[in-house]
């Protein structure tokens, strides 16, 4: 039986990229060792970092007076290192439209609490709504001397996406690219701090990514060094140990969408691949999109429920029985998700739309 894995991260990765993993396994490179036995301060890491920097420089357009950082703790220690590093004496504002966001937000009032002189401020929020849709605002409510924006930039859980970045007063924005980097294409200079976990769309889980724009950085080291962005820059993520293998991963991950035409070609692949399951949620009545505005659809994660919650749980056993794998949505919303990163095939989401037709019929 064919498998198809839904899962929203750790997610699937690229055939190849495992095929490429898995022969230079016990020997990488001539070398007769395993990336994973080498040291981050030889020769040979060295240049695997580098050219996975150099890599996603090119496919995202990153310039010249971003850094590029690998490190580890997820995207949740980003909640906090953000604030610690980018709020000092200034106002941070959060758009909150999903439950990560949400997360974010109450970290950066956590570290508030310890350092008052950290002031978040929760600009706008959709928590009301259930996330429908996404939380706005006026740009003209934001102090123009604000440290940042915080926005997330695909709500994982909720399946809506900001595609058109918002207007912030000239405001840096701050965004979590945790379930959309290289899925979905964004203006980096629209940003002074982009964020994500690798364990989507980058590679396997333990390697966040971290861009920032240089002047942002603190301008002498004041925070434990592993929380302190100058020092971690300053050293070319090799401060400490970095996650060598997830780094080696990202680096093929990243030559493998350069293959295939970057990260516009990733869009357009993501979004014919999304129409197909939107099209039809919309041609029916048995399964529905909670995503309000058409505009706002995530093409990385499609969230659908039935009427209720047992015919949900019946879908996913169902759907288990026929090899698609993890469809379950998040606990905290129930319904069915399908993640449909970058590394998941087309040919998934034809069979599950047959697979819904199939079931809708039977249960209807
Ligand atoms: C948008 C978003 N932000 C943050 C996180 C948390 O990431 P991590 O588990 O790497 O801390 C996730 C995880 O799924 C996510 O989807």
């Amino acid at each position: 039986m064919k498998i198809y894995n839904f899962a929203a991260g750790p997610a699937v990765l690229p055939t190849e990229v495992m095929m490429q993993a898995q022969k230079e396994f016990m020997d990488y490179a001539g070398t007769g060792m395993s990336i994973m036995e080498m040291t981050h301060r030889g020769k040979v890491f060295q240049s695997v970092i580098d050219r996975a920097e150099a890599t996603l420089r090119e496919l995202m357009g990153i310039p010249e007076n971003y850094k590029v950082l690998f490190l580890q703790g997820g995207a949740s220690t980003q909640f906090s290192m953000i604030p610690l590093n980018l709020a000092r004496h200034q106002k941070a504002y959060y758009v909150i439209s999903g439950s990560f966001g949400d997360k974010a937000y109450k970290e950066a009032v956590k570290c508030s609490e310890t350092l008052t002189d950290i002031e978040p401020v929760l600009l706008a929020s959709s928590k009301e709504e259930h996330y429908a849709h996404l939380a706005t605002f006026d740009a003209q409510a934001i102090d123009p001397n604000a440290a940042y924006v915080h926005v997330t930039l695909n709500n994982t859980i909720e399946g809506t996406t900001i595609f058109d970045l918002p207007e912030t007063n000239g405001v840096p924005l701050v965004g979590d690219m945790s379930s959309d980097i290289l899925a979905v294409r964004y203006n980096v200079e629209k940003f002074g701090l982009i964020y994500a976990g690798a364990q989507k769309n980058i590679g396997p889980a333990g390697v966040t990514v971290v861009i920032v724009r240089e002047d942002l950085l603190p301008e002498k080291p004041v925070l434990s060094s592993m929380l302190d962005y100058r020092i971690l820059a300053d050293n070319g993520s090799l401060y400490n140990t970095p996650p060598t293998f997830g780094i080696y991963m990202a680096g093929l991950v990243f030559d493998w969408v350069n293959s295939l035409g970057g990260v516009d070609a990733m869009e357009s692949r993501n979004r014919e691949k999304a129409a197909l399951l939107y099209d039809y949620l919309d041609s029916q009545d048995f399964y529905i999109s909670p995503v309000e505005k058409k505009d706002e659809r995530s093409i990385c994660n499609v969230v659908f429920r039935t009427s209720n919650p047992e015919m949900d749980a019946d879908f996913v056993a169902a759907a288990e029985k026929e090899g698609f794998m993890n469809i379950k949505g998040h606990r905290s919303v129930g319904g069915m998700r399908a993640s449909i990163y970058n590394a998941f095939p087309r040919q998934g989401v034809v069979d599950l739309v047959t697979f819904m037709q199939k079931f809708e019929k039977e249960h209807h």
